[in-house]
């Protein structure tokens, strides 16, 4: 939400959640920050990067720093990618439109949700590398659909997100009676059943989902997505060492490890502390991401040290949307880009290649 007034940059990004919470109705700051239950999950995403402890090396005469790297194959200018996430004209007008812009101009990779209030095709024109994230209906012909329209506008990859059989109870949401206000709706779906989320006695997303995601999705649909089209599937929500090795047994091309921002399962482990043991089982196999509590370039660090080739970014882009469309999603891009690349010099790495598991020790004596 733009207020006219000039607008002071935030110094970290805990400052661009205090300026969204000042410009937005508390519906929909609550419906971004929240988590499920009693929100333990949402807690541990955060506090699982303060157990961990950076071990420096001195001396390395390094005369720059490159956060450069790549993410299937695709270059990207940091190891820090766009989350999928819901409805962003909620917070702009520009909505994903601007979030697009903004990860081009930064260099990364945006992530288009099923739930965008832009469709495939008004977003895609704008975009650099962007993947689609897929929430599977029980209309399958709708899945197909929206697999095929983002292949044709030129997603690099599918995203399939499968931690939500159901959607985790936002208590927040069901206070708020949180649903989207008239003239927006799931632009993806124009035209449907599935294109409208009213006003409930409860959360509308929740009865939007009862009635449209398909909660009996098994490893074989996976392998029927993988028909669908020619495009890389990379399964988000994966937590378990096992389902990680069954996605790659099944051609799976990248795992997101992710609570869902601790919006689905209250009590679900942080992704940092199951990421280790993902990052094992696929080790020569596929590509392990990550996304959860994400915050500071010592994050990004430290989730790269204990095996992710990158991190995906969620409730901050919204923050920054919210404060000042692309030119403040850019501004958040470059600031973590900037913090990853002041953390990196002062481990003694020069690249994404030098940041290895000797980095990071638990937190207490070390040795
Ligand atoms: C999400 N997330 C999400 N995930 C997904 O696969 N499809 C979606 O449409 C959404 N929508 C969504 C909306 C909002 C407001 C939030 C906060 C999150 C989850 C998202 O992709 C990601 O997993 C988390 O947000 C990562 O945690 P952080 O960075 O928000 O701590």
């Amino acid at each position: 939400m733009t207020t006219g007034q000039e607008r002071v940059s935030p110094l970290n990004v805990h400052g661009y959640e205090e300026s969204a919470r000042a410009v937005l109705p508390l519906m929909v700051f609550d419906y971004i920050r929240g988590g499920s239950g009693d929100e333990a999950t949402l807690r541990a995403n955060q506090s699982a990067f303060d157990q961990w402890r950076l071990l420096p090396r001195v001396l390395r005469g390094h005369a720059a720093t490159s956060t450069e790297t790549t993410v299937l194959g695709q270059r990207v200018s940091l190891p820090l990618l766009i989350a999928p996430v819901g409805f962003h004209r909620l917070v702009h007008d520009q909505g994903e439109i601007a979030t697009a812009r903004a990860a081009r101009g930064a260099g990364t990779i945006y992530t288009c949700s099923t739930a965008a209030t832009f469709s495939i095709e008004e977003i895609a024109p704008h975009a650099g590398p962007w993947w689609f994230q897929l929430y599977v209906f029980q209309d399958r012909s709708i899945t197909v659909d929206l697999v095929q329209r983002a292949a044709a506008a030129g997603a690099s990859a599918i995203v399939v997100t499968v931690d939500t059989p159901v959607l985790g109870r936002r208590e927040a949401d069901e206070t708020n009676h949180f649903a989207l206000p008239g003239g927006l709706g799931w632009a993806n779906l124009a035209g449907t059943t599935h294109q409208d989320m009213r006003a409930t006695a409860g959360s509308g997303l929740t009865a939007y989902t009862t009635t449209s995601f398909d909660r009996t999705l098994t490893w074989r649909d996976i392998e029927w997505l993988a028909t669908v089209s020619d495009l890389p599937l990379i399964i988000k929500g994966v937590l378990a060492a096992d389902d990680a090795r069954e996605a790659f047994d099944r051609g799976v091309r990248a795992v997101v490890v992710s609570n869902h921002g601790g919006r689905q399962l209250d009590g679900a482990v942080a992704s940092l502390d199951a990421l280790p043991a993902v990052a094992e089982a696929a080790a020569g196999r596929g590509e392990v991401l990550m996304d959860g509590g994400v915050r500071r370039g010592t994050d990004v660090l430290k989730a790269l040290a204990l095996g992710a080739r990158a991190v995906l970014l969620g409730r901050p882009v919204l923050w920054a949307l919210a404060t000042g469309g692309e030119a403040a999603v850019l501004e958040l891009l470059n600031l973590l880009g900037s913090e990853l690349a002041r953390d990196m010099a002062l481990c003694g790495c020069a690249t994404t290649d030098d940041v290895t598991a000797s980095l990071v020790v638990r937190r207490g004596p070390v040795g």
